[in-house]
């Protein structure tokens, strides 16, 4: 008898470009890594920017994000060690901290400050910059703080833990959809931990753009039965337009952020702070500003 399998076969994303992050300063002098940078924002569509952070020191942390303004887009904050304080022009007040989320909705604009509620210690995490749809970029501003607990989890039986941020993964939705819920978005966040050497599997849209980043030990992305390609510490590996999974590799204590979305296939223009569709938009965006429109 021969086996059969009713099974659809999943063709697996390939790695197409390993990215080492490049490091800088923001804010009043806070030490990071820009991972995704203006070079990728087209590639990376709707994604503008990632920003990792990590350090034990205090002089790289505690300047911390006095008050900035931003139009146009979203920021995500995760947050795997510390704690920081979030003060917004639309009243918004939070404190994120170990392992929780914020993710707030610029819309038509906010100023805010980031300010870190600890003198030592680690501070470790990183920020997601999501484009919005043009139609949505002058949205109301809002703001969503997710404590660690109403993260949802999952843990496969090969032993990967995975915290679903937002997105769908096996069966089990994400915490955040959007904060304002803009318009409809099965954007992926996922944080994954190997608790054992072991494979996780993620179907993925071929056509969402998808990126992954290593920010413990290393990561292997498998792209055929016998055929992988190594994604380093602190790496992102940008993956391919092809196929409908994704399957990563590696042994026990990594741990990989997986990051996908729909792109919007629409024009980026970015000034600091702002990102719109035109430079009359973004014209636009310093003209209010600078004229306290920004603050209700
Ligand atoms: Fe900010």
């Amino acid at each position: 008898m021969t086996a059969t399998t009713t099974t659809p076969i999943l063709i697996n994303r390939r790695l197409e470009q390993l990215v080492v992050g490049r490091a800088t300063r923001d804010g009043d002098g806070v030490k990071l890594t820009r991972v995704l940078t203006s070079d990728l924002q087209q590639r990376l569509d709707p994604f503008l920017m990632l920003d990792q952070f990590g350090s034990d020191d205090p002089k790289d942390y505690g300047g911390g994000f006095p008050d900035h303004p931003h139009r146009g887009f979203e920021t995500v904050t995760y947050m795997i060690a510390g704690r920081m304080r979030h003060q917004d022009s639309a009243g918004h007040q939070g404190l994120l901290q170990n392992g929780g989320v914020q993710w707030m909705t610029a819309g038509k604009g906010v100023i805010h400050s980031e300010m870190p509620e600890q003198e030592a210690g680690v501070m470790e995490g990183f920020q997601l910059w999501l484009n919005l749809p043009a139609k949505d970029k002058m949205c109301e501003p809002g703001y969503r703080d997710i404590r660690s607990e109403e993260i949802p989890e999952v843990l496969t039986p090969q032993g990967v833990r995975v915290r679903v941020i937002s997105g769908t993964c096996q069966g089990v939705s994400g915490a955040v959809k959007r904060a304002t819920d803009a318009y409809p978005t099965d954007t992926l966040y996922l944080d994954i931990h190997f608790e054992q050497d072991a494979v996780f599997e993620q179907p993925l849209n071929p056509a969402y753009n998808a990126f992954v980043y290593t920010y413990r030990s290393k990561a292997e992305v498998v792209e055929a039965p016998e055929q992988s390609q190594s994604v380093a510490l602190h790496r992102m590996g940008i993956l391919r337009n092809e196929g409908q999974q994704v399957q990563l590799r590696a042994k026990a204590g990594t741990r990989v952020l997986l990051i996908a979305g729909q792109p919007l296939h629409e024009p980026i223009a970015q000034y600091g702070p702002f990102v719109m569709n035109t430079r009359a938009e973004l014209m636009q965006a310093v003209e209010d500003f600078n004229n306290g429109l920004f603050t209700p």
